[in-house]
């Protein structure tokens, strides 16, 4: 519901337990008043302070850089007097870059508008607040969109950059979101990581000065997620205050919370400024994409609840979102580039024998690729290996009752192949020097119009060759030499967002063209796990370290923010292939049994006592497939953070089933029970655990008992009913 009261001038949007209150100084400068918890009074433009003397001068002057320098900005710009982080800077005909953005008018509108050419959240029942704010010398425009939905908590911001002067302009600096606050001891919450160890939590004091969480890779990446969190310092799962952002962005992102000189708080999320130079004609608009941002006063369970709800509600499309997704076997850690057809028929079979229901041609079935060190580009079916061709394996797997997917790395081309030799100035390059390669490629250059054609006809025509039901779409470098010989002088700065615009288009056309394909994205494991990527594809491969226990916190850090059937998660072979760990194959089961489900190995050369489990693990599967997919996620234990154990909880919406998973990772000498404190259940309800009947509050307050595992890496699921 968004409200504006004419007489305080005053914006109120609420969500079901949530007011952003936005105010106007002197009807001219849009200004935040407040986030958080719910108020029913409209009355707050006090919260502005705009009468405050500062300390000097001690009368207030109105004197415009005090003024400025102090008052809580909805959208920031710098040059006139705020000396704090800026969202916005551009460079006018004449060089110069200061502005003073200035309320114009609003609008409110049921519903929301998409963004052009960028992935957002929709969905009907939502509301949208516009405000237009102008640099009246320049003619500068900038649009602020706000939209709810009833039915979630969260809010989502955009920013659209008009240049309505005579002459063209570039936006050096676009954000999207800015959060001005108290400053209340906040500590600042972040995910890092590294390849294979992706989205590992880390939890910091807030300083003076900023701390930072950023991209320059040309993807979300490994090492930072395109989020940033504020708490309280009391705030566990359960109690304390949150004020998250995400961003709705598969590129180069910058997130900044800034402590200021008067102890107040300014968080900034968007588009990273390096290098980025956006050139707008006269007339033209630019459209920065949308941030997410989610207030829980009841600790970061909300939190991550109302991400989830959020995106399987309004952001996802895919149809398979609700759908139970076909138990699938890979062939990247059963056979590499070793395969042929014979092997993957064998693998097939054993795997159809089982109860698998789909094969996954990965990497390695094209042009001349026996290796990484070529071929990308020419996604010609390398027949010397496909005897018969692919349709022929496609017809094989599914008369054995498969399903069949397959793998490509669409955005890149290698030295080595045909495509490269016909056409070099199709990659990433900078002017008069030498590519940097990374895994023996380069980038191309998703600019060119016909380049996107050329990728998309290489996928689609694949896929029109044979009956393929799934596609992992991969991207395995980052990007760097980042010059086109196509775009002028003056737009090169404009080349990663065309690169991520580019992947975004071409996985419209294809989930447009091809709409019962289900398309999991992936990026050398997880570097492009983020929310711009879940609008085309329901799931995304988490990591290519499939290790149980490495998966612990990897699986934490993305139930953090993402719904759990959104994770890609495996079975993996032992010795693990990243880190030589030896692990129990129930575990491995069970913790893959967080996410999308399926197996990295091959079933032939494992154990028969293992390959005996796996019918039992997809039963498992599918019986707690839906709840897991639908339900609601609470952390109850953080190996993270203990060291020792981990536990979360999936409760349905109704409240009448839950399902734990635990995993003990040392044994430990003479320890005892565990004692297990639930979440999220109906306190006067019965359940039955293990034939034992508790009062749900009983299970929440004191508790459910959980005897002690004997061994290292020992996993449990325990069911919930109610009575
Ligand atoms: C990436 C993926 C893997 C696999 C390889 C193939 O690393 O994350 O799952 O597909 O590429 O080269």
């Amino acid at each position: 519901m968004i409200k504006y009261d004419e007489k305080t001038k005053i914006f109120k949007l609420d969500t079901l337990t949530t007011s952003y209150v936005i105010g106007l100084a002197d009807e001219k400068y849009v200004g935040h008043a407040y986030y958080g918890k719910k108020l029913a009074s409209t009355d707050l433009a006090y919260l502005l302070r705009i009468d405050e003397p500062p300390f000097v001068p001690s009368k207030n002057l109105r004197e415009k850089v005090s003024f400025l320098d102090t008052y809580p900005m909805e959208y920031s710009f710098g040059g006139t007097g705020d000396f704090r982080e800026s969202c916005i800077t551009v460079t006018t005909a004449d060089g110069q870059q200061g502005l003073d953005l200035t309320y114009v008018s609003h609008r409110i509108y049921n519903g929301k508008e998409p963004l052009e050419g960028l992935p957002a959240t929709w969905g009907e029942n939502s509301e949208t607040l516009e405000i237009t704010l102008e640099d009246v010398p320049t003619g500068i425009r900038v649009l602020l969109s706000y939209s709810v939905f009833e039915d979630n908590d969260a809010l989502t911001r955009s920013v659209k950059v008009i240049n309505g002067g005579n002459d063209a302009v570039y936006i050096d600096r676009v954000l999207s979101a800015c959060l001005d606050m108290d400053n209340e001891e906040f500590e600042v919450l972040s995910l890092h990581g590294s390849w294979a160890r992706e989205r590992h939590m880390e939890r910091v004091p807030l300083g003076y000065g900023s701390y930072v969480t950023e991209s320059v890779r040309g993807e979300s990446s490994h090492q930072d997620q395109p989020f940033l969190a504020l708490l309280s310092k009391n705030c566990t799962q359960t109690v304390g205050e949150v004020y998250a952002m995400h961003f709705v962005y598969s590129g180069n992102f910058l997130a900044k919370a800034q402590r200021n000189q008067h102890d107040t708080v300014r968080m900034v999320m968007g588009i990273h400024p390096e290098s980025f130079r956006w050139k707008l004609e006269a007339g033209e608009s630019f459209q920065a994409p949308e941030v997410v941002c989610v207030y829980s006063d009841e600790g970061l369970g909300k939190m991550s609840r109302t991400f989830h709800d959020l995106y399987r509600n309004h952001l996802i499309r895919s149809k398979y979102k609700n759908q139970t997704r076909p138990v699938l076997i890979n062939s990247w850690e059963a056979a590499y580039f070793d395969f042929d057809t014979d092997e993957l028929l064998a693998l097939a079979k054993k795997a159809a024998e089982l109860g698998i229901e789909m094969l996954v041609m990965d990497d390695g079935w094209f042009g001349k690729r026996n290796s990484d060190e070529g071929s990308l580009g020419d996604w010609t079916v390398n027949e010397e290996k496909l005897k018969g061709g692919l349709k022929h394996l496609v017809d094989e797997v599914n008369a054995l009752g498969m399903k069949f997917g397959i793998w490509f790395e669409p955005e890149m081309i290698s030295p080595d192949s045909d495509l490269y030799r016909a056409h070099p100035g199709w990659a990433l390059q900078l002017k008069n020097r030498s590519g940097s390669q990374c895994r023996a490629q380069y980038v191309l250059d998703l600019s060119r119009p016909e380049v996107r054609d050329y990728v998309y006809e290489c996928v689609a025509s694949v896929l029109r060759s044979a009956n393929i039901e799934y596609v992992k779409w991969d991207m395995n470098r980052q990007l760097t030499d980042i010059g086109s010989a196509y775009l002028p002088a003056d737009r090169q700065g404009e080349l990663s967002h065309r690169h991520t615009l580019a992947v975004y288009e071409l996985q419209e056309r294809l989930t447009r063209d091809f709409p019962d394909l289900l398309l999991e994205n992936c990026s050398g494991g997880g570097a492009r796990f983020d929310p711009g990527m879940l609008y085309y594809s329901p799931q995304i491969w988490s990591s290519d370290d499939a290790d149980a226990i490495e998966r612990l916190a990897i699986q934490e850090g993305t139930q953090l923010l993402y719904p759990l059937s959104t994770m890609g998660a495996h079975v993996s072979d032992c010795p693990n292939h990243t880190v030589g760990r030896v692990t129990p194959f129930e575990t491995r089961g069970i913790v893959a049994l967080a996410g999308t489900f399926g197996y990295e190995l091959d079933p032939r050369k494992i154990s028969e006592e293992d390959q005996a489990k796996i019918p039992g693990q997809i039963a498992d599967y599918k019986k707690y497939t839906s709840l897991i997919r639908e339900g609601d996620y609470y952390r109850i234990a953080s190996y993270q953070e203990n060291h020792r154990f981990d536990c979360y909880e999936v409760v349905s919406k109704d409240k009448k089933e839950a399902l734990i998973c635990f995993v003990q990772v040392l044994g430990e000498p003479n320890f005892r029970s565990r004692k297990l404190k639930l979440q999220g259940l109906d306190a006067d309800a019965e359940y039955v655990v293990d034939g034992k009947t508790y009062l749900g509050e009983t299970l929440m307050s004191a508790g459910l008992i959980l005897q002690r595992a004997w061994g290292d890496f020992k996993a449990q699921i325990i069911e919930i009913h109610e009575k």
